[in-house]
């Protein structure tokens, strides 16, 4: 099963396996990580999933939709990296993707 570590609000790391299909928040929120807030319970409309996802995996997910895009140009400490975690889908090749939460 792949594995995503997650670099928290207080910038110790925490490593869980996510199953296939299942979307980086998900797996946040159903082992109570700190975070990744996840309002509107991953419809892509609060950006409070906010995370930024290291280099090395960036490609290794699908591009973000327009939808996605228009949110997060509103959130706070947006970079290069941003992504809406309710919108990174796990699958085997994804496998040590590390992210980091963005705290509003
Ligand atoms: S959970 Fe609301 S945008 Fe991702």
């Amino acid at each position: 099963m792949p594995k995503v570590t997650y670099v928290l609000p207080d910038q110790t790391e925490r490593t869980i396996e996510v199953p296939e299909g299942e979307s980086v928040m998900e797996s946040s929120v159903r082992n109570n990580l700190p975070g990744i807030l996840a309002e509107c319970g991953g419809n892509c409309s609060c950006a409070t999933c906010h995370v930024h996802v290291d280099p090395e995996w960036r490609h290794l997910f699908t591009e973000p939709t327009d939808e996605e895009r228009e949110l997060l140009e509103f959130a706070e400490g947006v970079q290069e990296g941003s992504r809406l975690a309710c919108q990174l889908i796990m699958r085997d090749a994804c496998d040590g993707v590390r992210v980091t939460a963005v705290a509003d």
